[in-house]
């Protein structure tokens, strides 16, 4: 059930402003939002899996028809628009290797959705103006990805690697990647110095491996990295040694059942942390683990917390839907309630708890002030 609230009503007199919509376990509305100037390349950049999908222009167009009018040098397997000279598309054409004698004048190369396994070390040595390498849904082994295989790529800013058989993560990429996708691979380790060069890193997705830990250098050199998405790993405690940069973490759907507490600090700009889809106990959330003022969003979503944990008053979006909650306690969100102290949460997910919107006690509407929906 949600309950929208006008707020400014809300604080004198919640109950009468109460509208109950009869729409159970709706979600927030997680848009879509088209983006067209990644040097080009339409995306559509799924914000809920933070994972953009490339509009091949493939389909659009006809390839005879374009290899009959372009002049340009254009390998075999692959397609050469002439409306975008420097993008090269040899994508989903079950392609075992890299095309021979790749244009130098490639800046975009899409080779997503072969049955690549691997490179020659000097397959990319002519490809010297590479900037976006898409290689997911390949088969690709660590074994197989030569560490010098980049090295020469420092126009590289986008890689994507997602889906793909990695066991490590790829070593030698240059010094100007921004972007490092390796999703949904079988990552077990971060080889020592593997990011030392990548200052200008700012999203590494590494969803879907199958990481436990992270070593006390796994991660330097990462003096940039904003996004770290490690949800869908095997990690049993909150991973140390974190950069201190990140501020948006996700730990989602993997065996975490606490947050001890002051391991947060070391990341003092976090700003959006997931955690839903672990196995979270009372017991495990030291108090204070989440004090910390920079917090803007935290998801707690599908555990099996019995209390709302305790959060700073600056947090504004608290989700705890599909826990096993059955005190709404006040305390939690507000420790004192005055003019100026009061909780900044606009939106409260508690549906799929113990609690019912009757429950609420008396001086939850003081607390908070701001509340634009409550989900009971
Ligand atoms: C790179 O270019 C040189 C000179 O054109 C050529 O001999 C060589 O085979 C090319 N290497 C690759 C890997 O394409
Ligand atoms: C890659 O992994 C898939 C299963 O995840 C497997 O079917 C395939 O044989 C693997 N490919 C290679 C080259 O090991
Ligand atoms: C890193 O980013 C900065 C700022 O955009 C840029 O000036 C610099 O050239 C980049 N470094 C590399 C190695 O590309
Ligand atoms: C959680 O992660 C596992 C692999 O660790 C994956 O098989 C599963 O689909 C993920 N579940 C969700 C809901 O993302
Ligand atoms: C929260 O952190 C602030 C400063 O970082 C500190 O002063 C305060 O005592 C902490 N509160 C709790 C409950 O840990
Ligand atoms: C709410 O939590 C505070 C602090 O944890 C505790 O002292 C208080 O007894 C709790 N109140 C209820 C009604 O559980």
């Amino acid at each position: 059930m949600l309950i929208s609230l006008d707020r400014h009503v809300a604080y004198s007199s919640p109950l009468l402003v109460l509208v109950l919509v009869l729409s159970a376990m709706h979600g927030p509305v997680w848009g879509s939002t088209l983006d067209v100037d990644y040097g080009g390349v339409p995306l559509w950049i799924n914000r809920f899996l933070g994972e953009p999908s490339v509009l091949s222009l493939r389909g659009r167009m006809d390839p005879s028809w374009f290899r009959a009018v372009n002049t340009q040098s254009c390998p075999s397997e692959c397609e050469c628009p002439v409306q975008w000279p420097t993008a090269l598309y040899c994508d989903h054409r079950a392609l075992g290797e890299l095309p021979a004698e790749l244009p130098a004048r490639t800046q975009y190369l899409f080779l997503q959705g072969n049955q690549l396994t691997g490179f020659r070390p000097d397959a990319f040595a002519n490809a010297t103006g590479l900037r976006w390498l898409f290689l997911d849904r390949n088969q690709l082994l660590s074994g197989r990805l030569d560490a010098g295989l980049f090295s020469g790529l420092t126009r590289l800013v986008n890689v994507f690697m997602n889906n793909n058989n990695l066991t490590e993560v790829p070593m030698g990429l240059p010094a100007g990647v921004r972007q490092l996708r390796l999703a949904y691979n079988h990552i077990e380790k971060i080889p020592p110095g593997t990011f030392e060069n990548l200052r200008n890193l700012t999203t590494l997705l590494l969803q879907g491996n199958r990481l436990k830990v992270v070593g006390e250098s796994d991660f330097k050199g990462l003096s940039s990295l904003s996004l770290l998405d490690l949800s869908g790993n095997l990690f049993e405690t909150f991973p140390r040694h974190l950069p201190p940069s990140v501020s948006q973490l996700y730990l989602s759907n993997n065996s975490l059942v606490g947050v001890e507490g002051g391991i947060l600090q070391g990341l003092p700009g976090l700003r959006y942390l997931r955690l839903g889809r672990n196995i979270l106990r009372d017991g495990g959330m030291e108090p204070g683990a989440f004090n910390l003022s920079s917090l803007v969003e935290l998801e707690l979503s599908y555990n099996q917390l019995t209390r709302i944990p305790v959060v700073p008053t600056t947090l504004q979006y608290l989700y705890l839907e599909a826990n096993q909650i059955s005190v709404f306690n006040v305390s939690s969100l507000c420790r004192e309630v005055s003019i100026t102290a009061y909780s900044r949460i606009k939106i409260l997910r508690l549906d799929g708890n113990k609690l019912r919107p009757h429950e609420l006690p008396a001086d939850w509407a003081m607390c908070l002030r701001v509340l634009h929906h409550i989900y009971i």
